[in-house]
């Protein structure tokens, strides 16, 4: 079994209890809530920032072209995208068990703006330059191909175009390396090797002409203009 496999597989099983996956990434269950504390370090203002300073980049008005990836479930995104119904959303998961969850929550809330799209993102379906804004939640300490992920993100992304988004940075919090390496990792839900602050905005200021990284806790937010 490859990585990609193994990947697929751990995001399969997961996506098939989608709902309990919802509770743990938003807080809103007591799972959710001691995870968030034992291995993120992360109280409610803390949780409630990160996820808010990763979609602050996508105006409250944007009416252009938007691709999300990973969508995986969509919990974070779908209420996002039901405020801008003049934007052409283009969702990407590798995982259609995970994806279903999104499209159902989309349908649930009459969303008609999106489209969603089984893929890889070191293999992106999309011409050069398609979108106006690319945004990566909890995507790139996933992906198993980071080379390709970087470059296969920007590459479809417009000149003067925003590359924004959040993931897991090592060197942070320790605890959260620790649960990263010997539960998420062998899970395989996280991939190594892991950018660290520094070296995630040395990367990105290879790609990108305005390049801004801050972290909460072991979360690394970053916003790029290409
Ligand atoms: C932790 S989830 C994040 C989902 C969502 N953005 C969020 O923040 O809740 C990671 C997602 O990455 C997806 N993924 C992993 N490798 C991928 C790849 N090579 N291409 C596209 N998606 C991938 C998984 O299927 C999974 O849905």
């Amino acid at each position: 079994m490859t990585r990609h496999d193994e990947i697929r597989q751990s995001y399969k099983e997961l996506g098939e209890f989608g709902n309990v996956y919802d509770g743990i990434i938003t807080r809103s269950t007591l799972l959710g809530k001691l995870l968030d504390s034992l291995i993120w370090g992360l109280d409610r203002e803390r949780s409630a920032r990160w996820i808010e300073d990763a979609l602050a980049p996508v105006p409250a008005d944007f009416s252009g072209s938007l691709l999300e990836v990973p969508v995986g479930t969509g919990v974070l995104t779908m209420p996002l995208y039901a405020s801008l119904p003049k934007a052409d959303v283009t969702c990407l998961d590798y995982s259609a068990d995970m994806m279903e969850n999104a499209k159902k929550r989309a349908a649930a809330m009459k969303l008609s703006n999106i489209a969603f799209v089984q893929g890889d993102v070191g293999a992106l379906p999309f011409a050069d330059e398609s979108f106006d804004l690319v945004l990566s939640l909890n995507g790139f300490h996933a992906f198993p191909d980071k080379d390709a992920a970087f470059r296969e993100t920007c590459r479809v992304l417009k000149r003067g175009g925003v590359f924004c988004g959040c993931f897991y940075i090592a060197g942070r919090f320790p605890r959260t390396d620790w649960f990263v390496k010997h539960m998420y990792v062998p899970k395989g839900f996280f991939t190594p090797p892991f950018e660290t602050a520094e070296s995630l905005e040395a990367r990105l200021r290879g790609l990108y002409a305005k390049v801004d990284v801050h972290t909460v806790r072991a979360e690394g937010i970053f916003k790029c203009v290409k």
